[in-house]
């Protein structure tokens, strides 16, 4: 058994790709060096990929095999579970950065209508082609700039689309998400947790001094590398295979949803199985899983 990280992602822990090259393009460069410059971090000044929709359309054949969908590998069904509880709420139901649509199908069942949007045309096209459905609506749009035509609906569902370390675009997908939802509806978003990337490298020290070398990672080398992967800790910004990628902690989601005059009625661990982290991990770690945060919101 070889326990490392798996830092192989694309995109943090919504976007893991099983192989081991440092970038998610099979070992290429960067799809773009130019945007994301980390200010007063200890990486200030570093550059990683352009994460924007050109960078989404070229993912799109690639996806499955690329990113994670954390609705795939949702082990407990928590996000099963509050669809369920949340179909209650209301008639109507968005899906905002939605990508090739692991969640529609639930969705579409729960919900009498679903807006479906995504700037992304290309994983727009590719939603529409798997799940289809007379019930739900695909529409082109690019959260960061808002105006979503004015839409309004019960319950929004934006699962992790949170991605990009720049706080004002976080805050503009946060406001657009807001505004699409009606006053006194719920929202659902599902984030990389930065807590959980913690966990990964606290777990690989356990698990060297519980099984021995070459087993796990040793704490200089566990503490070496989270130091050379985070490059901002309080953004919570880390390197995953180039690209670099928000993290959340609870308190920094709670306090950005707040801020935005939304009010968190939950917050939830989405666990996702070791193996999209560690390699051939010991089954003794199963009870302290991996996750994603999973907050639900109201529009107040
Ligand atoms: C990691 S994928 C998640 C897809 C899907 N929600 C899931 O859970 O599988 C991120 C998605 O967000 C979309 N996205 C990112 N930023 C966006 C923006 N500003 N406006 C619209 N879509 C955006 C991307 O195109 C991509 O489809």
């Amino acid at each position: 058994m070889v326990s490392r990280p798996r830092r192989a992602f694309v995109l943090g822990s919504v976007a893991r790709s099983s192989n081991d090259t440092p970038f998610p393009n099979n070992g290429q460069a960067p799809i773009a060096t130019t945007e994301f410059r980390l200010q007063g971090c200890a990486g200030q000044g570093e550059v990683g990929p352009n994460v924007d929709e050109q960078y989404w359309d070229d993912m799109a054949e690639r996806f499955e095999e690329g990113v994670l969908e954390i609705a795939g590998v949702d082990q407990e069904g928590i996000l099963a579970e509050e669809i369920k509880r949340l179909r209650w709420a209301g008639r109507t139901a968005a899906d905002l950065g939605c990508g090739p649509g692991s969640l529609l199908p639930q969705l579409a069942e729960a919900f009498v209508h679903v807006d479906a949007v995504d700037y992304s045309e290309e994983l727009l096209d590719k939603a529409r082609r798997r799940h289809g459905r007379p019930n739900i609506r695909f529409q082109r749009g690019d959260l960061i700039k808002g105006g979503l035509g004015g839409m309004q609906v019960d319950v929004s569902f934006c699962v992790n689309v949170l991605l990009v370390p720049h706080r004002r675009k976080l805050e503009r997908i946060v406001e657009t998400v807001r505004d699409a939802t009606k006053p006194g509806g719920h929202i659902v978003f599902v984030v990389p947790s930065f807590e959980s990337v913690l966990h990964v490298y606290e777990s690989l020290a356990r698990v060297r001094r519980k099984e021995g070398a070459p087993e796990g990672l040793s704490r200089k080398k566990a503490e070496k590398q989270l130091h050379k992967f985070v490059r901002c800790f309080v953004e919570g910004v880390v390197d995953i295979s180039g690209v670099l990628t928000k993290h959340w902690t609870q308190t920094d989601l709670e306090g950005t949803l707040e801020d935005a005059g939304l009010q968190v009625e939950r917050v939830r661990k989405v666990p996702f199985s070791w193996v999209e982290e560690i390699d051939r991990p010991p089954v003794w770690l199963d009870p302290r899983l991996p996750w994603d945060w999973l907050v639900v919101a109201r529009r107040v």
